[in-house]
């Protein structure tokens, strides 16, 4: 009796252990599937793409001629010569664009959630964003100037006429870092979209704007009460490149590919030239 009890007891064990040792392999699994991100992070953005058949964009398209929204044939469109570029990177993938829009600050840490695949968004290569991403080749440079209200055109003539001027520049961007180190005394306000800042300069609670040269051309194209100070230069020279998550050399590569394809039949300047014609429609 006491043995047939101890029996019973022993096989009662057996099973209990048994199905805690099946539990366990669960969560083994389980704790597999929720570093099944971890090992997603391992695929590289490549794999991932050719996986899911599409690539997916991240882009701020408040910046003309590169990205901006147009009604085309009364439908809101995303267009400028960023897009073409990445509509290229596309097609020379085979496969699908999707294109995010979002604000220019949040771009690099979508990059690392993966949430976006690439960056195309005019984005300076700039070394402290090297630390956090991979860039492409550079495949234009943008100059900075100051949009101001056409009725103070000739109001700066220097850089030192606009000592603790109320400036704005778009949040996360080097028109920021340009705004606070090069006029002395600014008061610099930063917004996550420059549509908001043409409307506070165009309201006067802000009384110029950091802006790269084109893109301040493209909005006082649109915007006739107000233009790019001929007289304030603000830098020259900033690469802007394509940007990836870090450790996607592969990606890269082909990217650069497409760029020079690009450049070198001047099919880049045709999209230049063409964007810039549709932001001043
Ligand atoms: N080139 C500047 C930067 O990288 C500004 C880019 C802003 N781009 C945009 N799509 N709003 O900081």
């Amino acid at each position: 009796m006491t043995k047939k009890l101890s029996g019973y007891i022993s096989l009662i064990m057996i099973i209990v252990l048994f199905s805690l040792t099946l539990v366990g392999c669960g969560n083994a699994k389980n704790d597999q599937g929720a570093s099944g991100d971890s090992s997603e992070e391992v695929k590289s953005s490549l794999d991932k793409i050719k996986d899911s058949n599409k690539i997916v964009l991240g882009t701020s398209a408040d910046y003309p001629p590169y990205e901006f929204h147009k009604q085309i044939d009364g439908k809101d469109e995303i267009v400028g010569f960023d897009i073409e570029v990445a509509k290229e990177i596309a097609k020379d993938l085979g496969v699908e664009l999707e294109i995010k829009d979002m604000d220019f600050d949040g771009l690099l840490a979508a990059l690392d959630t993966g949430n976006v695949d690439f960056v195309v968004a005019g984005m300076t290569a700039t070394d402290d964003r090297k630390k956090s991403v991979d860039f492409s080749k550079e495949y234009y440079t943008e100059d900075q100037g100051l949009l101001i209200p056409t009725a103070d055109k000739d109001k700066y003539q220097s850089i030192d006429d606009l000592k603790d001027l109320k400036v704005g520049a778009q949040k996360g961007t080097v028109q920021e870092e340009v705004a606070e180190e090069k006029i002395e005394g600014a008061q610099v306000k930063t917004l996550a979209k420059i549509t908001d800042l043409v409307l506070e300069l165009k309201n006067g609670k802000i009384n110029g704007l950091v802006l790269a040269i084109p893109v301040a051309e493209a909005y006082a194209a649109a915007n006739p009460d107000l233009t790019l100070s001929p007289h304030i230069d603000l830098g020259k020279g900033d690469g802007i490149a394509i940007a990836v998550k870090k450790g996607n050399q592969e990606l890269v590569d082909i990217m650069n590919a497409t760029i020079d394809r690009l450049m070198e039949d001047d099919t880049l300047d045709k999209f230049i030239q063409d964007a810039t014609a549709l932001s001043e429609e």
